[in-house]
């Protein structure tokens, strides 16, 4: 098996299973004409965070790392008109052309693109009284992840799903002695979700035509302390 077989696969179950979207394919195209970076999810990945979304009903969705607004996409669009996805992120450009592409996709009533750093953002979401958030998708920088799933924990409610991109990273994820802050942060994010009382989780492997990586589903089974529910 090789990264192009993979690809491959991904196209083909893409031709098969995700309707060809000229708004998706228009916010794909701005984005790279822009310069940002190629690291979305891909299409079936997208199309799985939409599917998490409507099958837990959700109505309030919290992403960290909008990029160009492709996740944010699939995300809002699984949700009734009166929902929300509050979306992160600190690049300027990032947040200019993801509210582009939100427009374009006639959704910028639906999304709330808060712009500034998570850790710095996240705190006052909680101060507004923000959540519960239903669904959250953790794909910022990695080094942060334990930071963001805690923060997470604090804006969530029983039965809240906690999505968790990149653990994998080329299976570079065992390498215990490992000094690369991605690594190390999702280690770090692994030890404190093992012995996590509040949530029952897993991880998952993939490949595909972004190589071979993994996710974290993680689901909060009881109210945290100081939790808004
Ligand atoms: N979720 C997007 C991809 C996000 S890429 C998608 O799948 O379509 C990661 C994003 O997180 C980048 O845009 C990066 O600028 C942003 N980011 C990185 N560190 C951040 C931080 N500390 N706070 C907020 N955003 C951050
Ligand atoms: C990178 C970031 C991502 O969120 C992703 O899904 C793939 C790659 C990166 O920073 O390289
Ligand atoms: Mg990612």
């Amino acid at each position: 098996m090789t990264a192009d077989q993979w690809t491959l696969v991904d196209e083909y179950l893409e031709e098969k299973l995700v309707p060809a979207d000229p708004v998706l394919a228009e916010v794909l195209r701005s984005s790279a004409a822009a310069g940002l970076p190629d690291i979305q999810v891909s299409p079936t990945q997208g199309k799985l965070l939409h599917l998490l979304a409507k099958t837990l009903g959700a109505r309030r969705v919290l992403e960290i790392g909008t990029l160009g607004g492709y996740s944010t996409i699939w995300l809002a669009r699984a949700l009734p008109p009166d929902g929300k996805v509050v979306t992160l992120e600190f690049e300027p450009k990032h947040a200019e052309v993801a509210r582009a592409n939100l427009r374009r996709a006639g959704l910028q009533d639906r999304v709330e693109l808060r712009l500034g750093t998570a850790l710095e953002t996240l705190p006052k979401l909680l101060a507004e009284k923000r959540g519960p958030f239903d669904l959250f998708f953790l794909d910022a920088d990695k080094a942060n992840t334990l930071a963001y799933f805690e923060w997470s924990l604090k804006l969530s409610r029983p039965g809240s799903l906690i999505v968790v991109d990149n653990v994998v990273r080329k299976g570079r994820l065992v390498e215990a002695s490992s000094r690369e802050p991605d690594v190390r942060g999702m280690r770090d994010f692994l030890d404190a979700l093992v012995s996590d009382t509040r949530v029952s989780a897993t991880g998952i492997q993939t490949v595909g035509r972004k190589g071979y990586d993994g996710f974290v589903l993680a689901r909060v089974t009881e109210a945290p302390a100081g939790n808004v529910a």
